[in-house]
């Protein structure tokens, strides 16, 4: 089984759906894919607060990870479920669809509701505007 994030600022919506992952198949070798500083770049045009290196070594400190990769590319989703011998792809609910072709090769794809209320994003700005107001 294979999933792709930045896994930027670790929070419990990514450790949710790494043990959700994890518990969906007994025995399942987990592999995540962790997108690299530059592609996160090139898609949402800022860097990652904290750096690909780090990233991956907190990915790969969660408990049920198996195996963890630098994603470099959004056109080698196929390539690395073949590479990494995943015959499913489990994401959360706000990529539904994105991950449907790789059905035809034969790849399971289920998308798993996103944990509320946290994100990133809203982190970020929880720090940007505390930053602002001194709180
Ligand atoms: N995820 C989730 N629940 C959340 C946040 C993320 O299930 N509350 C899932 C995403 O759907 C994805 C994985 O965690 O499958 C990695 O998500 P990522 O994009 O790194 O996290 P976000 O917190 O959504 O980041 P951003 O705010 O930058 O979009």
């Amino acid at each position: 089984m294979i999933t792709f994030g930045t896994f930027d600022l670790f929070h419990r919506g990514h450790s949710n759906i790494l043990h959700r992952a994890k518990k969906m198949f007994d025995r399942v070798h987990l592999v995540v894919g962790v997108s690299s500083d530059s592609l996160n770049m090139a898609k949402k045009g800022h860097l990652p607060v904290v750096p690909q290196e780090d990233r991956m070594q907190i990915v790969k400190g969660t408990k049920g990870v198996a195996e963890c990769f630098l994603e470099e590319s959004l056109q080698m989703k196929l390539h690395y479920c073949v590479k990494y011998n995943a015959d499913c792809v489990v994401m959360g609910d706000d990529h539904a669809g994105r991950f449907d072709f790789l059905r035809m090769y034969g790849i399971e794809v289920r998308y798993l509701p996103r944990t509320q209320d946290v994100s990133t994003t809203d982190i970020v700005h929880s720090i940007l505007a505390r930053g602002t107001s001194g709180t």
